[in-house]
């Protein structure tokens, strides 16, 4: 592992991290579920579960990869030869290219509607979009070879070069944009909606929510952690990777959500989440507004998806990762040929999801209701019971040197052993009730 590329700084790795972090789930799920779980009784709830939960799983993973230096089932083959757990190596393989397969047939909706946001020509539905079949399918092809491109790049430079200046901008855009929404007429209503602590609204149904949104925001139960930490120098402290994730990809959310929501009342339509928001909601949102305001509407549109395209790229270039440095570890590939056949493979997978939505909703359902929560808990045992505690006490206090990671240890392996397995199992059965 000693001449294995890395990051190259700090803040390239917590770019990376934070990107794979942030993305369409923090922009177009977490404002929803903040205003409909009871505003900042929820983000309270939401900060609780991701520290006492998600951070340590993250931790979990980050052990696994960093401790290995490998890829996904590399890692096991290196912690537990021979035993049966290359089998949750094999899974975080499989898991993030699926994901990517539809995860990219939206990143390709967003170039679309970029594209389109300049002249504000808007399909008439997002139904009618989709359904149209051959923008949607140039639209993914396109943007993943985009995201193939910057991964054939290499780990400095191109996955963390890229980070490293769109994680700023996505900052800029984001800001720019909460700005204007929150100087609406009209738009008060929807800080209230965001913000606004409802207790009553909080159950135990908030919580399961709130862990499985942390679950997904962070990019775990994937293999994307083991990965990306597999590059991160061993001289770096994943308390603070792994706090500074956290708290960036929450800030971001919050902020996408005062962009969202005041825009939204403020045109007087009901708050929604999905794709109905991206895609339809907004797109009227921008059309009203340029009736009265011809040049800032397409402003405004251009700077919304183009945020909308770079959080999803950040995110793409992640899932692309895991199985391209598997390839390129176990199989002896080189970059881009590895990651010409994850683009090959997920191409056509992709293109299935756009010509039948009910593969897109399959894959989406198996992959966060099944093999996501799987693929943590299986993580979260290995460092838990399989890794010596000395081992694991060593990659996680950076063999000794980081004083508050020593203090701490005691309890993140507590919550590693008992408490984020009983959660991560609890989420998956709530799940089929
Ligand atoms: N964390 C991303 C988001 O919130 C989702 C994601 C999941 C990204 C899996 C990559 C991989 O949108």
């Amino acid at each position: 592992m000693g001449n294995k590329e890395q990051f190259g700084s700090s803040f390239a790795a917590i770019a990376a991290l934070a990107g794979s972090a942030i993305g369409l789930g923090s922009i177009w799920r977490f404002p929803y579920m903040v205003g409909e779980n009871g505003g900042a009784a929820y983000i309270i709830i939401y900060i609780a579960a991701s520290l006492l939960l998600c951070v340590p799983i993250f931790f979990a993973e980050f052990i696994i990869g960093r401790r290995s230096g490998a890829n996904c089932l590399g890692a096991m083959r290196k912690l537990a030869p021979g035993s049966a757990w290359k089998w949750l190596g094999v899974l975080c393989i499989i898991t993030p290219t699926i994901i990517l397969s539809y995860y990219a047939v939206v990143g390709g909706w967003s170039v679309a509607y970029l594209l389109r946001s300049f002249r504000l020509g808007f399909p008439d539905s997002f139904g009618a979009f989709s359904a149209s079949r051959l923008e949607p399918l140039i639209a993914f092809l396109a943007y993943m070879a985009l995201s193939c491109l910057i991964v054939a790049g290499g780990i400095k430079k191109g996955i963390a070069a890229f980070n490293k200046v769109s994680i700023p901008l996505l900052f800029v855009l984001v800001v720019c944009l909460a700005a204007y929404s929150v100087s609406l007429e009209g738009g008060a209503p929807g800080i209230d909606y965001l913000f606004r602590p409802d207790w009553s609204k909080v159950n135990t149904r908030t919580v399961v929510n709130a862990l499985g949104q942390g679950f997904y925001s962070l990019s775990l139960g994937m293999g994307i952690i083991v990965t990306y930490a597999s590059y991160i120098s061993k001289k770096d402290n994943m308390v603070t990777a792994g706090l500074g994730t956290a708290g960036f990809t929450l800030f971001f959310a919050i902020l996408a959500g005062l962009a969202i929501m005041p825009a939204v009342f403020a045109a007087g339509i009901e708050p929604a989440s999905g794709p109905g928001l991206v895609f339809d909601s907004l797109p009227f949102i921008f059309k009203t507004m340029s009736s009265s305001y011809p040049v800032l509407g397409p402003v405004v549109a251009v700077l919304f998806f183009l945020t909308v395209s770079i959080a999803a790229l950040t995110s793409s270039i992640s899932l692309i990762e895991v199985p391209v440095a598997w390839l390129i570890e176990e199989n002896g590939f080189r970059r881009g040929r590895a990651v010409l056949l994850v683009f090959l493979v997920t191409g056509i997978a992709g293109s299935a999801c756009v010509l039948d939505s009910a593969v897109f909703e399959t894959l989406d359902l198996i992959c966060c209701n099944v093999l996501l929560p799987i693929g943590g808990l299986l993580c979260v045992l290995f460092v838990g019971w399989k890794m010596k505690r000395e081992d694991v006490r060593d990659e996680f206090t950076n063999g000794g040197s980081l004083k508050w990671n020593t203090k701490a240890f005691g309890a993140v392996r507590f919550l590693l052993c008992y408490l984020a397995p009983l959660a991560i199992a609890a989420v998956f059965l709530s799940n089929f009730i």
